[in-house]
């Protein structure tokens, strides 16, 4: 007979919204997201903490998914790749990856995308070697990181011009 997981109770904002929920404790958060909300943006490569595709922000700061229990992040806000265009369309750093040709097949984009926005509001103008070293927990397949880095400068130097 299979062993009854317990749940327990918990309040995620998700992309700004609001979720109380009864969670299995065995449940990862890129689980929740995926499984549970459809918010099928954030992407299972690896699930074991080596590539990066999962990566959303928790508070701010970016996470690997596939690496935290969904009932632990009880009050948390979550933000996935689904909530990072606003109303006026594009995330700059969705518009300078499409601008320079910052993805190939896209599998890792959406833990790219999070990485780097989490990046930015920790360093707004960070240099080629910080926007390296803040994506050095990212694993792309196709190999395009030139275009990766150029596409975060280019998003970076666009919100300092906007504000
Ligand atoms: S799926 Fe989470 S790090 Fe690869
Ligand atoms: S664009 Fe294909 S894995 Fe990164």
């Amino acid at each position: 007979m299979p062993e009854q997981v317990s749940t327990t109770a918990v309040v995620l904002t998700v992309n700004g919204e609001t979720h109380t929920e009864s969670l299995p404790a065995n449940m990862l958060l890129s689980e929740y997201l995926r499984d549970h909300l459809h918010l099928t943006g954030t992407h299972v490569g690896c699930d074991t903490s080596q590539c990066g595709a999962c990566t959303v922000l928790v508070d701010g700061l970016s996470v690997k998914s596939c690496t935290v229990l969904a009932v632990s992040l009880d009050e948390s806000r979550i933000e996935t790749v689904e909530g990072l265009a606003g109303p006026d369309g594009l995330h700059p750093l969705q518009a300078a990856f499409r601008a320079r040709h910052a993805l190939q097949c896209g599998f890792c984009t959406p833990g790219v995308l999070m990485t780097a926005a989490g990046l930015l509001r920790e360093s707004p103008r960070p240099s080629p070697t910080e926007i390296r070293a803040g994506l050095d927990g990212i694993l792309c397949r196709c190999t395009g990181y030139e275009n990766i880095v150029a596409a975060v400068g280019e998003a970076a130097a666009a919100i300092g011009e906007a504000m």
